[in-house]
C-alpha cells in the first residue's frame, strides 16, 4: 500500500519548494500518493477559500502531511496542523552538510536536535489590554509588589506551561535522546529555561524535564538558562546532543542555530505527537524572493526525508539526504543562498541526479 501524502505549499516560497519536492520523490519512484490540492495563495488569487473543508477531509485521511510556509495568507493551515491536531513537539534538527556555507570557520561535525514544545507558552497568544487583566485579578500583584493598575494602559500576553505539557514532552524527550543513542549519540538531555526568573512556569518545565530524566538509565541531563544557551550553541555547538526548550524559546533558538550550518535554507523540521503527522521547513514564506525559481528547497527535501523515516521509509529517507549530502559536497550546484548560481529547479534536477 503506498502511503498518502497531502502536500501543502502554502504562501510565498513554499509552493516552489514544495512542487521541485514532490518531483524528486515521484521521479525517484517512491511508493507514495502524493495529493496536491489547490488550497494557499494560489486559491486566494484565484478567489477561492484557502482551506476548504474538502482539504482538510484529505488532511484526516492521509498519513502524513507536508506544508511549505505560511506567509499570512495560510495562517488557518499553520493553526489547523500545529493545534487542532495537537503536534505537541517540534523536531529541529541542526545538522551540518559539508559544503554548506556556515556562520562559523569550523562546522565539521555539528549534530545536535532542537526539540520545541509546540503548543502552549506564548503561542496560542493570549493577549489583550491590561484594564481588562487588572479589573478580573483585582489582588494580583507582581514580584516588585506593584498590580497590574499600577502599570496604566497598555497590553499583556499570558504564558502557559501546564503539568500534562512538560509531562509529555519530557516523556517524548527522554525516549528520543535514548532512541538516538542507540545510533551512536552522547545520550544527552540539555534543558533550557529561564527559571531564574520565571521560577513558577519554567521552574515547573525544568523540574518535569529533570524528573523524566532521572527514571531513565543512561540518560544524562544538563540544565542551562536561555540566553546561556545562545551563546553556547555558538561556542561549543558540538557539545549538544538534544536540546529540549518551551515554544518561543525553541522558535528563536532553532534560527540562531541554523546559521551553524548553513542558515534556514537548510533547516527542517517534523511536527509529532498529535492526530496527524506533518513536516514543514522552519523558514518562512520569504516573499522578498517568491516567484523567483532561487529559493533553496534543501530545507523542504530535509523535511521529506524526516517524513519518510517517520513513515518507516527508511531506505527513501536515506537516499534523499544522501543525494543532498553529496550535492552540498561537490558544490557545483548550489542556491544563491549558498553561495552559488543554481536555481530552485537546478539544484532541485542535481539531487535527483544522485538518486537516480
Ligand atoms: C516557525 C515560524 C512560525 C513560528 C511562524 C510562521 C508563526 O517562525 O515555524 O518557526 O513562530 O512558530
Ligand atoms: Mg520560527
Amino acid at each position: 500500500m503506498k502511503k498518502k501524502i497531502v502536500a501543502l505549499g502554502g504562501d510565498g516560497v513554499g509552493p516552489e519548494i514544495m512542487e521541485v519536492t514532490w518531483e524528486i520523490m515521484e521521479k525517484a519512484g517512491f511508493a507514495l500518493d502524493i495529493i496536491k490540492p489547490l488550497h494557499g495563495e494560489a486559491a486566494w488569487k484565484a478567489g477561492k477559500e484557502v482551506f476548504p473543508e474538502e482539504v482538510k477531509n484529505l488532511c484526516q485521511q492521509s498519513d502524513a502531511i507536508l506544508f511549505g510556509a505560511q506567509g499570512g495568507i495560510s495562517r488557518e493551515i499553520l493553526y489547523f496542523l500545529r493545534w487542532q491536531q495537537d503536534n505537541f513537539v517540534n523536531i529541529r534538527p541542526i545538522k551540518y552538510y559539508p559544503g554548506a556555507k556556515s556562520s562559523l570557520q569550523d562546522p565539521q561535525g555539528i549534530d545536535f536536535v532542537i526539540l520545541r514544545e509546540n503548543s502552549e507558552g506564548l503561542y496560542p497568544a493570549r493577549e489583550g489590554d491590561l484594564n481588562f487583566l487588572a479589573q478580573a485579578l483585582p489582588q494580583f500583584k507582581d514580584r516588585m509588589g506593584k498590580s497590574l493598575a499600577d502599570y496604566g494602559h497598555g497590553k499583556f500576553a499570558i504564558r502557559v506551561i501546564s503539568e500534562r505539557g512538560v509531562e509529555r514532552l519530557a516523556k517524548f524527550a527522554c525516549a528520543f535522546v535514548l532512541e538516538r543513542k542507540k545510533q551512536g549519540y552522547p545520550g544527552k538531555l540539555t534543558v533550557v529555561t529561564k527559571s531564574n526568573v520565571l521560577s513558577q512556569s519554567d521552574g515547573l518545565f525544568q523540574k518535569g524535564m529533570e524528573a523524566e530524566c532521572q527514571k531513565n538509565v543512561g540518560l544524562r541531563h544538563e540544565h542551562f538558562y536561555v540566553d546561556d544557551a545562545a551563546r553556547r550553541l555558538i561556542r561549543f555547538p558540538r557539545d549538544f546532543d538534544v536540546l529540549v526548550t518551551s515554544n518561543m524559546f525553541g522558535d528563536i533558538l532553532a534560527d540562531e542555530a541554523a546559521e551553524l550550518v548553513g542558515g534556514l535554507g537548510l533547516a527542517p523540521s517534523a511536527c509529532l505527537g498529535g492526530k496527524k503527522p506533518y513536516f514543514e521547513p522552519v523558514h518562512g514564506s520569504a516573499p522578498d524572493i517568491a516567484g523567483k525559481g532561487i529559493v533553496n528547497p534543501t530545507a523542504m527535501i530535509l523535511s521529506a526525508k524526516m517524513m519518510l523515516d517517520h513513515l518507516g521509509m527508511k531506505r527513501e529517507g536515506e537516499a534523499l539526504e544522501k543525494a543532498i549530502a553529496t550535492v552540498y559536497r561537490d558544490g557545483k550546484t548550489l542556491p544563491p543562498d549558498q553561495g552559488g548560481k543554481a536555481s530552485t529547479r537546478e539544484f532541485a534536477r542535481a539531487v535527483l541526479k544522485e538518486i537516480q
